[in-house]
């Protein structure tokens, strides 16, 4: 699946790399889902892509740079940068994908493997 803008147009891999390291971007990925990218310090897009989907009731939340912190806004809970939990009542990290960059195009497919963050398989696999 190719990263989408909202309205269902690829959005190009320069276009994210163009903002400054830190940024985290709101894409439609897999199923049309709100996804963020990170654009890492070494200006690169990370391999690991973040579902805007609180695992607590489905609510969308933004990136608090300040705090360095995913933060949920409907009932507190607050996520790491890896989409780890900080502080409930979220009970399970946020969902991961993979990117890649191919040709200017922005990859996203599913994760399946182990759990980086966890050790353990993913929850939602
Ligand atoms: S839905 Fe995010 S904390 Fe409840």
């Amino acid at each position: 699946m190719i990263a989408k803008d909202i309205l269902g147009n690829p959005i190009p891999a320069s276009q994210i790399l163009a903002e400054p390291p830190g940024t985290r971007a709101l894409v439609a990925g897999l199923k049309a889902e709100p996804t963020y990218l990170i654009v890492n310090e070494d200006r690169a897009i990370d391999p690991i892509a973040i579902l805007d989907n609180c695992t607590h009731l489905g609510c969308t939340f933004p990136w608090n740079g300040l705090d360095n912190q995913f933060q949920c806004p409907c009932h507190g809970s607050r996520y790491a940068p890896d989409g780890s939990v900080v502080r409930g009542p979220a009970p399970l990290p946020l969902k991961i994908f993979h990117v890649a960059v191919v040709d200017n195009r922005i990859v996203i497919s599913p994760w399946t493997e182990i759990d980086p963050r966890t050790g353990a398989k993913p929850w939602w696999v």
